[in-house]
């Protein structure tokens, strides 16, 4: 389960205005992978790249076997089925209820029975945590349950790929660490796709296991995570240190003797933290054991690098998770 995309060379334009340029980047399948980047950069305008909703000047979307931008109506529509996609605001009707929005995708786009609807319905509320709560209208919920609400939604196709943008926009720090949960836990179960945009560097330092970053009309970098948090690119090392110091200003871009200060090097990248587990302690395919990539790449952890909030090295804890999985207890 899960599909890749694979974007070359894209370049998206509104009038004069070069939203970004050449861009390049593979999505691994199965993966899941978050992109950030200061806002007005275009990240929303490359998710509905991605759904065909717009359409480039140039360049490629690979998504199991087609080029997006080349699709046909007809196939365009068939392909969105891959994608579930996942709305700021959980783009819910206002007008149905949250067990109506959540089927809604099943009787638009299947012939199933009202029968096996509810039973997916059901399944897929409590798998968000929204049991009980089918009969009341978006306007009654919170916002995290609206975006939970959202994500069922995404879910019921059972898609290939889910793209969600800010997700965690608007909600308090322990429903954010709630759907971030809930991510890595629909992707241990399903293998799906995640593709995240959002500006939580917490989220992103913890969640995802690639890291891309878009920034002057371009994307700065994207690779596994060790790679971009252990970065000292002055972009890549001020965003996702949140610092104040380097070439990202308050304004979208810095003047000119700004940009002449950030040729400072670099500070050296804070701790790498433990990435999230799922909730039932097992290992997604495409976790490593922390370190494994600065290892094979010869980068030192910056120091207190995998060790959590309770003094634990998950070095350790992996060792250990993995030898029990070898010697599972009777
Ligand atoms: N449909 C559109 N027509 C013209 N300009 C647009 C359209 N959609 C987005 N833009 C412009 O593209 C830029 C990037 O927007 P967006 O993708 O929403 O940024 P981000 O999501 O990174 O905050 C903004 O300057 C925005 O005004
Ligand atoms: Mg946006």
């Amino acid at each position: 389960m899960g599909v890749e995309i694979r974007v070359e060379g894209l370049r998206k334009s509104f009038g004069r205005q070069v939203i970004w340029d050449d861009v390049s980047l593979t999505i691994p399948a199965g993966e899941i992978s978050a992109l950030l980047g200061p806002s007005g950069t275009g990240k929303s305008v490359f998710l509905k790249n991605l759904v065909g909703l717009l359409r480039p000047d140039r360049g490629h979307v690979y998504v199991g076997g087609g080029d997006v931008p080349r699709l046909r109506e007809r196939d365009l529509y068939r392909m969105r089925r891959t994608f579930g996609v996942l709305f700021q605001d959980g783009a819910l009707f206002g007008s149905m209820n949250v067990f109506d929005n959540i089927a809604f995708p099943l009787r638009e786009h299947t012939k199933k029975g009202e029968a096996e609807i509810r039973r997916i319905v059901l399944e897929k509320m409590d798998m968000v945590g929204l049991s009980g709560s089918g009969d009341k209208l978006p306007g009654e919920i919170s916002g995290g349950m609206k975006k939970r609400a959202g994500l069922a939604r995404a879910l019921v196709l059972e898609p290939e790929i889910i793209l969600a943008d800010e997700p965690d926009s608007g909600l308090d720090p322990v429903r954010t660490a709630y759907l971030n949960q809930l991510f890595v836990d629909v992707n241990a179960e399903f293998g799906t796709t995640f593709l995240i945009v959002t500006h939580d560097i917490g989220t992103a330092r913890v969640l995802p296991d690639n890291l891309g970053l878009l920034f002057r009309r371009g994307l700065v970098m994207f690779g596994p995570r060790e790679m971009i948090l252990s970065s000292t690119h002055p972009a890549v090392n001020q965003f996702f240190n949140a610092r104040r110091e380097g070439p990202i200003g308050m304004a979208e871009e810095k003047d000119v003797a700004e940009l002449a200060a950030e040729n400072a090097p670099a500070p050296p990248p804070a701790p790498i933290p433990p990435q999230l587990m799922p909730s039932d302690g097992r290992i997604r395919p495409s976790m490593h054991r922390p370190g494994e990539w600065l290892a094979a790449h010869g980068v030192t952890p910056p120091p207190g690098s995998f060790v959590d909030e309770n003094g634990r090295d998950w070095r350790t804890e992996w060792d250990a998770l993995v030898a029990a999985r070898r010697h599972p207890r009777p």
